[in-house]
């Protein structure tokens, strides 16, 4: 958005930011307002790939936890901030660093994939990172006879066991938002809006569902992945199965298309945390710093680097 067409709050929230040298990055599940006014908007690799490229002294991240501590680890010498603390995530929650050492124990010799949704400490136990944007090219980059570990979300180990034609070893975590995007929202859509492109995002528990129609018209892809295939695509009509959040950078950048949510209740609580009084505060007070300890950061460092190398 230009500066000509932010509300006073969000003007406020531009002049705090270069005052404080501080660059503000949001997720594309975050609320309008707060997509609005951030200097960069997109999914966990492209802000990841940004955190680590930034020469602002302060990043505020406006999304969950998880992509707070990414930033710091990539960018050990910035202020990290995130406006609310308890911005977390279910499916980073679905493993634990102790839960990760006695998997590995149990596989001795398996290269460890994580999701980029995890926290700092699993991180810290990982060879690779990924996200939904690069994870077929990570697991792609690893030796076909090499056992892998793949946490901690199923349905995108499931995905990537049917697209990349490899076993994998898959922990059994679900992110409760996508898990609950269920096939009758699909199907219902599949009958009301037959012509219609869908895209469907990999975390989602319909995801190989929805595959095995073997249905030219889906696509599973990253959040990123959406907004990009949506501008190419000839189509008009297109059926999102992901976090609504994404629907308001969809109609901002693919104008003159009909996007709708296959389930109007994918909505994050914790994406949501982040308001545009939480990030004018946070900006002003310099509040709430995300840090992660220097070992544990230094061991998590080598998988993300992976990550944001890997891939388009
Ligand atoms: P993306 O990386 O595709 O934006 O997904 C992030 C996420 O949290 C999905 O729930
Ligand atoms: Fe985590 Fe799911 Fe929210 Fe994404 S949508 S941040 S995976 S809880």
């Amino acid at each position: 958005m230009t500066v000509d067409t932010l509300n006073a709050t969000q003007v406020e929230v531009r002049a705090l930011a270069e005052e404080r040298n501080a660059v503000i990055l949001a997720h594309n599940y975050q609320v309008p307002e707060v997509q609005d006014v951030a200097h960069y908007v997109g999914d966990s690799l492209g802000l990841a790939r940004e955190a680590a490229a930034t020469a602002a002294d302060v990043i505020v991240f406006c999304g969950v936890h998880f992509m707070a501590e990414t930033a710091k680890i990539l960018s050990p010498e910035k202020t990290v901030l995130i406006p609310d603390l308890d911005a977390g995530c279910s499916l980073a929650a679905s493993i634990t660093g102790e839960q990760l050492r006695d998997w590995k124990a149990e596989h001795p010799g398996a290269i460890v994939v994580s999701y980029v949704n995890t926290t700092a400490e699993v991180k810290a136990e990982s060879d690779y990172c990924c996200t939904s944007g690069n994870a077929k090219a990570v697991i792609e980059a690893i030796p076909p006879d090499q056992e892998i570990l793949f946490l901690p979300d199923m349905f995108l180990g499931l995905w990537l066991e049917r697209v990349t034609g490899r076993k994998l070893t898959i922990w059994l975590g679900e992110c409760h938002v996508h898990a609950g995007i269920k096939p009758e929202h699909i199907e219902r859509w599949q009958t009301e809006a037959p012509d219609a492109e869908l895209l469907v995002h990999p975390e989602c528990g319909c995801a190989s569902q929805c595959m095995a129609f073997g249905n030219e018209q889906t696509h599973i892809l990253s959040t990123e992945g959406m907004v990009r295939f949506a501008e190419r695509s000839p189509k008009k009509r297109f059926l999102v199965a992901t976090e609504t959040g994404i629907l308001h950078r969809l109609n901002k950048e693919v104008p003159g298309k009909r996007f709708e949510a296959v389930s109007e209740q994918a909505v994050c609580q914790y994406m949501k945390m982040i308001t545009l009084d939480n990030l004018r505060t946070g900006l002003r007070e310099l509040r709430y710093e995300v840090d992660v300890d220097a070992g544990t950061a230094a061991r998590a460092r080598t998988a993300l680097e992976r990550m944001v190398s890997i891939g388009s």
